[in-house]
């Protein structure tokens, strides 16, 4: 005779054999046959991932530190670009001096500005390969302190912006069957660190959904990657009253290039590769 127990063993194991009968009969074609093409997971014969040259990349952030950074990068590598921050100026400096570039300007929380970026993208390229969603700010500060409007707004730009991005992204990199999605997130969206938990909280809520994607995604084309950078000299920190190099005692941080060089790794790797997640950190952060 079974016992209780034992019994309710038997039905959960009978529940996950029959799951994995599922499994067996359509492992590849879920959830997104149509993506995958007649033949599986094959990209067309001409594509590949390693080349950028010609290929369109939307640059979230752009007017500054990483953003622009990435952007003189695959510039020299051969990628067209669609740029956007809100700093008007800036981007019509960066677009004068990088050739097959365009940018709108705009506050990066207005919720349609995404697919407009998608559809410049499409309308001035006629393609749109590669998304960077890098956008982003900060706020900080000891429980006295701490500026819970600016930490909203910090919420509405690193992730409900971040999900807006990331969405439009990955419907149309679906659609074509082919795209890679890089989040910008940071140490602080694998570890906490007191002061920084709102901000933190930020980049693990872009980290949960990259990981959710990239599986979802799994045998599709469409890549999803996050770049974990700790401490980078930009104009991130520009209101801090002592700023992190000296408060964590930092004397020489990353640079905005080191991370172009990471993004450039990622984007330059075949087809089959995927690279998830990558943290960069300078030499001298203990985290
Ligand atoms: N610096 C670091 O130590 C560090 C470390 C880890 C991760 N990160 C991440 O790296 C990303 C890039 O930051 P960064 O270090 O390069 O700093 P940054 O120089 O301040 O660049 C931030 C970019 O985001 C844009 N941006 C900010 N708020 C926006 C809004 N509301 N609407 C539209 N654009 C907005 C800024 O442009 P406008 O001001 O012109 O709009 C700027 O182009 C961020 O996601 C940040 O969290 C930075």
């Amino acid at each position: 005779m079974v016992a209780p127990d034992e019994s309710r063993g038997i039905q959960k194991f009978r529940i996950f054999s029959s799951s994995i009968v599922i499994k067996q009969v359509a492992p590849r074609g879920l959830p997104y046959p149509d993506a995958m093409g007649i033949g599986g997971v094959r990209l067309k014969e001409e594509y590949s991932d390693m080349n950028l040259k010609d290929k369109v990349a939307i640059i979230t952030g752009a007017s500054s530190g990483v953003g622009a950074a990435v952007a003189r990068n695959l510039h020299e590598a051969g990628v067209k670009l669609v740029l956007t921050a809100r700093r008007a100026d800036r981007l019509e400096k960066l677009s004068s001096e990088l050739k097959e570039t365009v940018f709108i300007a705009g506050e990066i929380t207005e919720a349609d500005l995404p697919q407009r970026l998608l559809d410049k993208a499409l309308k001035t390229f006629g393609r749109c390969d590669i998304v960077l969603n890098n956008a982003g700010t900060i706020e900080v500060g000891s429980i006295p302190e701490i500026n819970i409007d600016k930490v909203c707004q910090m919420v509405r730009v690193n992730v409900e912006a971040a999900y807006r991005v990331a969405y439009v992204a990955v419907k149309y990199f679906l659609s074509q069957n082919h795209g890679h999605l890089i989040n910008t997130s940071s140490v602080l969206g694998t570890k906490i660190r007191p002061m920084a938990g709102a901000y933190a909280g930020t980049k693990f809520a872009l980290e949960a959904l990259s990981e959710a994607l990239r599986v979802e995604l799994a045998r599709t084309n469409v890549k999803i990657s996050c770049i974990q950078p700790g401490l980078i000299l930009t104009e991130l920190h520009r209101d801090y009253k002592v700023h992190p190099k000296d408060s964590l005692n930092i004397p020489k941080p990353l640079q905005p290039e080191d991370i172009a060089r990471c993004v450039r790794f990622i984007l330059e790797q075949p087809d089959h590769v995927r690279i998830p997640q990558i943290m960069i950190l300078p030499k001298d952060q203990e985290i």
